[in-house]
């Protein structure tokens, strides 16, 4: 299985459009140890031809425009892509906003589970989906799904989706309070497996780590995790928000209750932090931080990173 970072970033991208923390800053200005990122998506893909996008974000434009594989092929039909899948995790802006950039009526599957598949269906401006290119195809709750392209051709991965504890979108919760923010419904984890059986998943973002999410990605070969925030608490202390990790609905990566120690002992070829915020710095290549994930077995996902599988 071929897979392609096209975004390691968390929602706002980074630098932030109106962020002037260290890590924005230093991106904004091309320091070499920290390199921009746009929002978390990957693609993945079978054969290195016919690809899948986990997640559709708002910068996916610019994303396929820097992934050579994911262009027309110039000797194919005069419009063509080999997008063939997209498989959404969530529904917040930075899992659906690129479908809107996908309206061009190419043809492709479109996964979503029912809490998903409801926002897409309630907001007329995703009806620029056409639906004569576009196959809405649901997520089984219980085990696999084999993925295929809008003409229901296999596209030789399958698709497992797992329940991961989180909250609904932002712009859902005006005028909820804090204990119905919590849905059991509204995230999800990926797990793609290949053929061969070797698997990823993808899973950015997070609240918590349950022993059946340890138990599922255990003996994995790549994990991609909510690398969100470092601390709970760094936005407030960087005077950048009022919110903590867990009340945005990701676990922060360092602490007795973060995500490094949540899968010490979980066996895992690779373990891979993406959806990282602008303040986390673990985006500053030189950061002590940075140095701590590394020296624990983790890596830090950048735009264009590829794993082979
Ligand atoms: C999140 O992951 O918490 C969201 O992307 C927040 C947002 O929509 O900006
Ligand atoms: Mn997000
Ligand atoms: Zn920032």
């Amino acid at each position: 299985m071929f897979v392609r970072v096209l975004g390691a970033a968390a929602g706002g991208g980074f630098p932030q459009w109106n962020c002037r923390c260290t890590g924005c800053t230093r991106a904004r200005a091309g320091d070499p140890a920290v390199k921009p990122r746009t929002q978390a998506s990957l693609a993945v893909s079978a054969d290195a031809r016919r690809w899948v996008l986990l997640n559709a974000s708002p910068d996916l434009p610019a994303q396929l425009r820097a992934a050579p594989a994911l262009n027309p092929d110039i000797s194919g039909p005069a419009r063509n892509s080999p997008v063939h899948a997209v498989v959404i995790s969530g529904g917040d802006i930075d899992c659906i906003a690129g479908l809107l950039s996908l309206r061009e009526g190419h043809p492709f599957t479109l996964y979503a589970d029912p809490f998903v598949q409801k926002i897409i269906d309630n907001n007329e401006v995703f009806s620029v989906l056409n639906r004569d290119f576009v196959r809405c195809a649901p997520l089984s709750a219980q085990g696999e799904t084999e993925l295929r392209d809008a003409q229901n051709q296999p596209l030789g991965l399958w698709v497992e989706a797992f329940p991961v504890p989180g909250k609904i979108p932002l712009y859902q919760e005006a005028g909820k309070d804090a204990a119905n923010l919590v849905n059991d419904q509204a995230v999800i984890g990926l797990s793609l497996r290949a053929a061969s059986g070797r698997k990823v998943f993808f899973i950015p973002g997070c609240a918590r780590v349950t022993d059946s999410i340890r138990h599922l990605v255990s003996g994995g070969n790549v994990l991609f995790f909510d690398g969100t925030l470092w601390a709970d608490d760094e936005m407030i202390t960087a005077g950048m928000g009022t919110k903590t990790g867990a009340r945005m609905g990701h676990i922060s990566v360092c602490g007795q209750d973060g995500s490094i120690a949540a899968f010490a002992q979980t066996p895992l070829a690779r373990k891979i932090f993406i959806h990282i915020n602008n303040t986390n710095p673990i985006l500053c290549d030189d950061s002590q931080e940075a140095a701590f994930v590394r020296a624990a077995g983790w890596e830090i996902a950048f735009d264009g990173m590829e794993v082979t599988v």
